[in-house]
């Protein structure tokens, strides 16, 4: 039975853009978390999708000459075909212009129109056309009323527009972020909506007339809702709560709320206040967390398009070549911008991490360990008969402290933290064969007890550490699997981590899990 329900979502991506590491990154990290989630025994829905109304959609599909709807098509399935290379376990792909979709915006948008959360009126201010958004007087003349994303000046405009009531919900958002208080993680980034939350909230328009490429306001088919609206609402039609009577909601409904929704910070505004209080206006929960990670710059610049600088999808593929996948989803994971500070993306910093972690720490300790057992054991996992094997190390509790640390650092979303607790294992499997010398104990048979007794705490603690690394690492540790004869993942990781599981007697052949790889110069790139 599994223990408990957890939903993870990453932003829905534009159909405008090609991908590239940033959604990559998004998604992998929730990847890993889901998967992690799953290796527990919880059951998981993880979403992502893709974002397809909206000006820019319908301006560049006129540029091109084709429909907005074949345009986005196209640039879906991208998205989706990129899901695949990745290997990326998403239960749901959702377009934002699937049927489903909007016909439970419109009812969602219909109910916030009964209830009074939005209403017509008429609204002037500072656009930013290239991101489709306002901006407040303050935040306009912060930026010298020049967008800060694409270096155009802001526009002066005035629409008769659907309004949703955000200024109502000024209160009930204080008394969340006050309550709540890992309700957008990290802490930097729930100061700065903090920040700006006291500034005051004023009403926000929800519809657009200037163009067509969106979903219609109901009862009003000159206005479309805006993109952000429609999309931020992805989020709940994916689970069919805007159609109780769907098969979506029969079979999704307890995924909400959602355990965590991971974005980049450039969009936590939208996350962090207005959808909460479009939740509040609906009468539904909110998700226990809005993680806003920080962003991958390259090679120590900001990734923009006028530089031409974007890790794009050629560039990560062949990376994914060079080293593979999982060494691709190691890096991520470990070096990326989960916290508050952007990550530099270099070639030098991954061929460090993988060499140092993957080739010297994981990959030479497993086949260091199964060789010796080839050596020493036959091949056979020896008997740990509790005898003293030297190292000082009681390796009961030190791997269950760190296995513990592991899941604890991955429920609160700290993959790092999670990663590094898995290796610490193994660097003590390390110092325990240098300390233990089993090679050199091995020449005399009257050590056999012992050396059996050693290796078999190393090829334990390699299991163990290699289930808390099968989320991230997923190939290899089941190329481990496979060779060591441990069967599929049970669905119960914490059990599966416990001391003494790798029976004895059972087949350990000798495993190269990470070839050693020369670095990169200009010339081998
Ligand atoms: N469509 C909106 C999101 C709507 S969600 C209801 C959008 N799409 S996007 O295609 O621009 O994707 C933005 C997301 O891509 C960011 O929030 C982040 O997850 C990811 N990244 C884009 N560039 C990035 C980096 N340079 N580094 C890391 N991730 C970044 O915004």
């Amino acid at each position: 039975m599994p223990s408990a329900t957890r939903t993870i979502t990453t932003p829905i991506y534009y159909v405008n853009d090609r991908p590239h590491i940033g959604h990559v990154y998004t998604t992998t990290i929730c990847d890993v978390w889901a998967r992690f989630m799953r290796l527990m025994g919880d059951d998981v829905f993880f979403l992502t999708g893709t974002d397809e109304h909206g000006q820019k959609v319908e301006q560049s599909a006129q540029a091109k000459g084709v429909t907005p709807q074949a345009l986005a098509d196209e640039n879906s399935a991208e998205f989706r075909r990129v899901m695949g290379m990745f290997d990326l376990t998403n239960d749901e792909f959702i377009r934002t212009t699937d049927p489903r979709h909007e016909s439970q915006v419109q009812s969602l948008v219909k109910r916030l129109m009964d209830s009074g959360d939005v209403y017509l009126g008429t609204f002037e201010g500072w656009y930013d056309a290239g991101q489709e958004e306002y901006y407040t007087e303050t935040k306009a003349r912060e930026v010298g009323h020049v967008s800060p994303i694409s270096g155009q000046p802001l526009e002066r405009a005035t629409e008769e527009n659907y309004y949703f009531r955000l200024s109502h919900f000024q209160d009930r958002l204080e008394a969340l972020f006050a309550e709540q208080p890992d309700f957008v993680c990290p802490e930097a980034r729930r100061n700065e909506v903090l920040g700006r939350l006291r500034e005051g909230l004023q009403d926000v328009p929800i519809s657009r007339t200037n163009f067509a490429w969106g979903i219609g306001v109901p009862d009003s088919p000159d206005h479309v809702i805006y993109v952000w609206i429609d999309a931020l609402f992805n989020y709940i039609t994916a689970l069919g709560m805007g159609a109780p009577e769907s098969d979506w909601f029969a079979t999704r409904k307890q995924y909400w709320p959602a355990t965590v929704q991971v974005i980049g910070k450039e969009i936590l505004w939208f996350h962090a206040v207005i959808w909460p209080a479009l939740l509040m206006a609906l009468g539904l929960p909110l998700p226990k967390c809005v993680y806003a990670h920080s962003f991958w710059i390259s090679e120590g610049q900001k990734m923009s398009k006028s530089l031409g600088n974007f890790i794009d999808l050629e560039q990560l593929t062949q990376y994914i070549d060079r080293y593979g996948r999982d060494a691709l989803r190691y890096f991520l994971a470990t070096q990326g911008p989960l916290g508050a500070t952007d990550s530099d993306f270099s070639r030098s910093q991954f061929h460090e991490t993988y060499t140092t972690d993957l080739v010297n720490t994981l990959g030479n300790c497993a086949s260091r360990t199964s060789a010796m057992i080839g050596k020493y054991c036959e091949g056979i996992c020896p008997t740990d008969t509790g005898a003293c094997a030297g190292g000082g190390v009681e390796w009961a509790t030190f791997t269950e402290d760190q296995v513990n640390q592991s899941i604890a650092s991955m429920e609160r979303f700290d993959l790092a933290g999670s990663i590094a607790a898995a290796m610490s294992i193994v660097r003590q499997v390390d110092a325990f064969i240098n300390d233990t010398a089993p090679f050199k104990l091995a020449k005399d048979p009257a050590h056999t007890e012992t050396v059996g007794n050693i290796l078999y705490r190393c090829a334990e603690a390699v299991r163990i550490a290699a289930c808390l690394l099968e989320a991230v690492i997923p190939e290899h540790v089941s190329q481990l699997r496979e060779a060591w004869s441990l069967g599929d993942p049970s669905g119960e990781l914490r059990t599966e981590c416990q001391w003494g599981r790798l029976p004895t007697g059972s087949k350990i052949d000798k495993v190269a899990l990470f070839p050693r790889l020369e670095a990169e110069t200009a010339s081998n790139a």
